[in-house]
């Protein structure tokens, strides 16, 4: 499905400004399409316990999930405050995939800085995944 990726880019950077990242003063924001033109977005929210902290790539995953969506997932964009361009955290890269392998789908995913975006498919960032094949229990 084409999409435009400039438009995605620009949801995620305008929900980084609902970020709650007072600690690192690093606000993060996640935008993820959807095959029925949807787009879910998040923000990092930070903890003062810091560990507790939540990405926004994680965040965009919860609420989409939490509204239902079980599949579908198209691309996604994240966008973060510096010139370089952002790679999702290695826990939301297992976040995304739980989502993306619901129907065997292998999102792009879009890291921007203010420049420009990076792009990559989401196996290709977390190669060989931990996944429902491993466990007795699956979806
Ligand atoms: N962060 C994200 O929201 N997404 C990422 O992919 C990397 C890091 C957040 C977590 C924390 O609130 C802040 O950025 C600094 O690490």
């Amino acid at each position: 499905m084409s999409f435009d990726r400039e438009a995605l880019v620009e949801a995620a950077r305008a929900a980084a400004d609902m970020a709650h990242a007072p600690y690192s003063q690093f606000r993060v924001g996640a935008a993820l399409l959807f095959a029925d033109g949807a787009v879910v977005t998040g923000a990092n929210v930070e903890n003062a316990s810091y560990g507790l902290s939540l990405c926004a790539e994680t965040v965009a995953v919860a609420k989409a999930m939490s509204e239902g969506r079980r599949g579908g997932l198209v691309a996604v964009a994240v966008s973060g405050p510096d010139a370089a361009e952002i790679s999702p955290c290695g826990r939301c890269r297992q976040v995304l995939t739980e989502l993306a392998g619901l129907d065997g789908s292998d999102p792009l995913v879009l890291g921007a800085g203010t420049g420009g975006a990076r792009e990559w498919h989401l196996s290709d960032l977390l190669p060989d995944a931990f996944g429902p094949d491993a466990i007795a229990t699956k979806p």
